[in-house]
This record gives structure tokens, C-alpha cells and sequence, in this order.
């Protein structure tokens, strides 16, 4: 398969090919999304959620982060690959925020960073791609401000906010970021802002007009039994089977029916003779 590159997105963009998007946090799943032909890979800072069981994204640090998108890196060569920046790693300071994502392209190999906010990040944004570093903008429901936002809620549901969402997009876009991801917004912003912009949109609960589709893998492969946001779609009950396969080996191991002859290693029967005549009983 082919590297895929912001060129490849920006292709398809054009040619009204949708795309797909997926988080992975380890060599596994990321194995697996490269193979069923996902185009884009973000190890998320929902890390911090699924992998690590925090409660938000809040505690995940870049050193945290940077292993899982090694590993992912390792397996997904050809996927295009966005590393999220996490929580304080780049709001303190432009110089925090272009240290902290040149190692996500210099140490991990990704081929751009996401970070979350609106128009208050243009000049970061601005100076983060002045240094080479390519830059995917996140609007909408920004995790990492959850306590400022009053939680996890839909945005841009009045006009004045709506609004805000998409002259933000635009002012990002002019700052150089190359793609826009739209969170939890009502589709009629998000065709609005896909309408207008000259670069790849993906949404995450915005509705189907973006370019492309954006989910976390733990929540769409049903890895967990808790509830799930309203834009989830639950495509297989992963966690369930797992369960499934975990009692039946509980049953068979208490049963003495595994392990069975065939995952035994074989002894040449004089070597066995010999070795029940030095060790009798
Ligand atoms: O961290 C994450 O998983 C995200 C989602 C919006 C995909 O940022």
C-alpha cells in the first residue's frame, strides 16, 4: 500500500471520496486499521480514558504518549499518522508547543499533530507549522476543556456559538492548520464549515457531511460495556466476545480438559522411559 500523505487526503477531499479515521494506541489495533484500509490513525489522549482508566484526558503526558505512538507507528508505516497533543503541552508557551510536537515527528514518526481550541490557538497553530510542524485543529467539544465548557456537551447549538465554530475553522485554516476535526456539533455547522474550507474536515459526532469520519476504536469495536455518546456506533461487541473466550478457558482449565494432547510438546518415548527411570515417582 502506499504512504499515505496529506496529499492523499487532500485527493480525496477533492474528489468527494470519504475518509476514515480511527484512534489506536498500541501495535495490535494498529496493525489491524492498517490492514482494513483505515486512511488515518490518531493515538488519541483519550489514552488516558481507555487505555490508562482515568477518568479524563486531563493526566496524559507527552512521555506517556510517546511509546504507544512508536508501537503504532511500528505496525501502520503506510497510515497517515496524528499524534494529540496532550493536556499543557502546548498552551503554556509557543516554545512548549513546538518542543512538544517536533517530538511527535521527530521521536515517533507522525505526520502531523492535533491539538484542541479555537481562534485563541491561530498563533501557535501559525508558529507550530513555521517550524515545519503540520498542524490538524480540534473544535467543538475540546475534552481538555471540559470543566471550562461545564462537560462533555454538544456545541454550537445556539447562534452565536454556531457561528463561532465556523469563523474559528476558517481563522485555523488561514493559520495553517491542514485539517479541521469538528467534535460533537450539530451536522448543519459542520456542512458549513466543510462547505467552506480548502482542507480536510473530519467529525466526530458532526453528522455525515464532513470529509471524513473520525471514531474511538474502544467504543466502536464495543470493547466496554458502559454507555456509550450518542454519535457512537457500536460496529461488533468486541468486550463480550473476549468475556466469552476467557470463561470458556476458566471452564476448561478447572475441567482439566486444557491443556489437550495437541498443545503438548512431544518426547521420543526411550527419552521418557529413561527419564521415569531416573526420577521414579
Ligand atoms: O483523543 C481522542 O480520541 C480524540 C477524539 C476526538 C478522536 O481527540
Amino acid at each position: 500500500m502506499p504512504k499515505t500523505t496529506i496529499h492523499t487526503l487532500r485527493e480525496k477531499m477533492k474528489k468527494g471520496e470519504r475518509m476514515t479515521y480511527l484512534t489506536a494506541y498500541d501495535y495490535p489495533f494498529a496493525l489491524l486499521e492498517q490492514k482494513a484500509g483505515i486512511d488515518v490513525i490518531l493515538v488519541g489522549d483519550s489514552i488516558g480514558m481507555v487505555v490508562y482508566g482515568y477518568d479524563s484526558t486531563l493526566p496524559v503526558t507527552v512521555d506517556l504518549m510517546m511509546p504507544h505512538v512508536k508501537a503504532v507507528r511500528m505496525a501502520a508505516p503506510d497510515v497517515y499518522l496524528v499524534g494529540d497533543m496532550p493536556y499543557m503541552s502546548y498552551q503554556p508557551s509557543v516554545r512548549d508547543a513546538i518542543i512538544n510536537g517536533g517530538r511527535f515527528m521527530a521521536e515517533a514518526g507522525c505526520d502531523c499533530v492535533k491539538l484542541e481550541g479555537g481562534r485563541e490557538m491561530a498563533a501557535t497553530i501559525r508558529a507550530m507549522v513555521d517550524a515545519t510542524i503540520p498542524v490538524m485543529a480540534h473544535i467543538g467539544l475540546t475534552p481538555q476543556s471540559a470543566a471550562q465548557l461545564g462537560g462533555y456537551k454538544a456545541q454550537g447549538r445556539d447562534i452565536e456559538t454556531a457561528k463561532k465554530l465556523v469563523e474559528d475553522a476558517k481563522i485555523l485554516e488561514e493559520a495553517g492548520a491542514c485539517s479541521i476535526l469538528l467534535e460533537a456539533v450539530p451536522s448543519e455547522v459542520a456542512e458549513i464549515i466543510t462547505r467552506r474550507s480548502s482542507v480536510p474536515t473530519f467529525g466526530i459526532g458532526a453528522g455525515p457531511h464532513c470529509h471524513g469520519q473520525v471514531l474511538v476504536i474502544h467504543d466502536m469495536i464495543g470493547m466496554f460495556d458502559r454507555k456509550v455518546a450518542k454519535f457512537v456506533k457500536k460496529y461488533a461487541e468486541v468486550g463480550a466476545k473476549i468475556v466469552e473466550a476467557l470463561e470458556e478457558f476458566k471452564r476448561e482449565v478447572l475441567a482439566g480438559k486444557f491443556p489437550a494432547p495437541e498443545h503438548c510438546y512431544p518426547m521420543p518415548d526411550d527419552v521418557a522411559a529413561e527419564l521415569n527411570r531416573l526420577f521414579p515417582d
